[in-house]
């Protein structure tokens, strides 16, 4: 492989390890909060277990860009919270798995899947199956969570953070025409979405996935269909 080619996997799978890093202290965080307003909850035992699942895969991730050169300190940091101030404790812990669980678990399934659909190096694919294995339970958890407070609080307050969490789960390039530097070939092989692809599935995900499941729930989905088109918009190629 090209030296371009090896950096930017590496590159790609240091930041995954780190991204399930602070995936590991946010779930142990929110099974330590949860108790304090809902002791029958459910989802502590699944966020203590799903925190476990996310340092195997920070260790799975940080060995495969080491491979490609790319070493990555897995030494935990700070997960903070990410709830904007002025909710309540428990309004705070439904903003947080929703923007981990709803979103980003469920768009990291739907990327793990489209992944696994190509032909892949063979460590490559063990790690993304077991990555996908765990993740589809992840996501569960978060809508089961969801689902759990909507019988026990108005949600209703959620849609208008719908955007923000969106906001902070891509990058705003993700929706521009082109990647901002030319991609070489053979990123799939190894585990990494093209930068068209990549902006297809989490689209396609949120329309198909994440949108109809918060209507589902009660949570409003028109400004994250707002915000989504305003980005489609200003990603529309001058030639179409
Ligand atoms: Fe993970
Ligand atoms: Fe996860």
């Amino acid at each position: 492989m090209t030296a371009d080619l090896q950096r930017l996997v590496g590159e790609a799978w240091a930041f995954r390890a780190r991204v399930e890093v602070d995936a590991a202290l946010r779930f142990t965080r929110l099974a330590a909060v949860i108790p304090q307003f809902d002791p029958g909850s459910p989802a502590v035992a699944l966020m203590l277990s799903a925190a476990q699942d996310e340092q195997r895969h920070a260790a799975l991730c940080a060995e495969l860009s080491a491979t490609y050169g790319v070493p990555v300190d897995t030494t935990p940091g700070d997960a903070d919270d990410i709830a904007p101030p002025g909710l309540s404790r428990r309004q705070a812990v439904l903003y947080e798995v929703v923007a981990a669980c709803c979103i980003t678990e469920t768009e990291s399934v739907a990327t793990l899947a489209t992944l696994l659909e190509e032909p892949a190096e063979p460590r490559v694919r063990a790690v993304l199956h077991e990555i996908a294995r765990d993740e589809v339970l992840h996501g569960k958890m978060g809508w089961g969570h969801l689902a759990r407070e909507a019988t026990l609080l108005d949600i209703s307050f959620l849609a208008p953070w719908i955007p923000v969490m969106l906001a902070g789960t891509v990058d705003d390039r993700l929706f521009a025409t082109a990647p901002s530097q030319p991609e070489p070939d053979g990123l799939l092989r190894h585990g990494v979405l093209p930068h068209a692809r990549k902006r297809e599935v989490f689209v396609q995900t949120l329309l198909d996935v994440v949108f109809p499941g918060l209507d589902r729930f009660g949570v409003d989905s028109g400004p994250a269909r707002s915000w989504l088109a305003e980005r489609q918009a200003g990603s529309a190629s001058p030639q179409r």
